[in-house]
């Protein structure tokens, strides 16, 4: 399973590429936004840490405009992936984008039905938004479950990047239902690493070791 980080935040992107756990980065333009930087410089030295998959995404509505941005943006590096919202004009974006070779990643999926539809326009990825459907007092995992069958009947290529994670278990969860890729802020990433008994565990064999006799 591959994990990615769900930022703009070049700091943070840096510290798990470091550590060697991060296999790529979604962003988005509420993440971009907050950094206050300008996209294009972002994405560059996103790209230039070696990151293999970096999802930008369109602000453009209409096809045209979709086409525009996705063939600029797939024109930075080899390594952006082009972000496209599921709507029709998206689906029809793709479908042309994904025949020129571009790799999209089809996003603020919330049903079973709009992710059929993202992999037979050919999406490289789809992003069902999880924790949105939970807000909304569905069970978003149910969703992931329902990709992963449907993918399985028809041996689609797609592959499922469950976005919108809040916490650890929807990591497990999505991990259990073999899911491809989960993304996810900064703060849970780092929690998966941690765990209470590893830091006390660590405590007490460095305390012991203080008296093993030197020399
Ligand atoms: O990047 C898309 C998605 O992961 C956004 O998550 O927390 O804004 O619902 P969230």
């Amino acid at each position: 399973m591959k994990l990615f980080l769900d930022t703009a935040s070049v700091k943070e992107i840096r510290t798990m590429w470091e550590i060697g756990i991060l296999d790529g980065v979604t962003t988005n333009p509420t993440l971009v936004a907050k950094e206050g930087r300008k996209f294009e410089e972002v994405l560059r030295e996103i790209c230039a840490l070696g990151v293999p998959s970096v999802s930008a995404e369109v602000v453009a509505t209409d096809v045209e405009g979709m086409l525009r941005e996705g063939r600029h943006l797939r024109g930075l590096h080899p390594s952006i992936y082009v972000k496209v919202p599921m709507t029709p004009a998206g689906l029809q974006a793709t479908k042309t984008l994904a025949s020129e070779g571009t790799r999209v990643n089809m996003t603020l999926v919330f049903s079973a039905n709009q992710a059929l539809l993202a992999a037979k326009v050919g999406a490289a990825y789809v992003s069902p938004f999880i924790g949105r459907l939970d807000d909304q007092g569905e069970v978003g995992m149910e969703l992931i479950r329902d990709i992963v069958a449907i993918y399985s009947n028809y041996r689609f290529s797609t592959e499922i990047l469950v976005a919108s994670v809040r916490h650890p278990v929807h990591v497990l969860e999505a991990a259990k239902l073999g899911a491809h890729i989960a993304t996810m802020p900064y703060a849970v990433m780092e929690k998966l690493v941690q765990h209470p008994l590893t830091d006390l565990g660590l405590a007490r064999f460095l305390k012991d070791w203080e008296k093993v006799p030197r020399g």
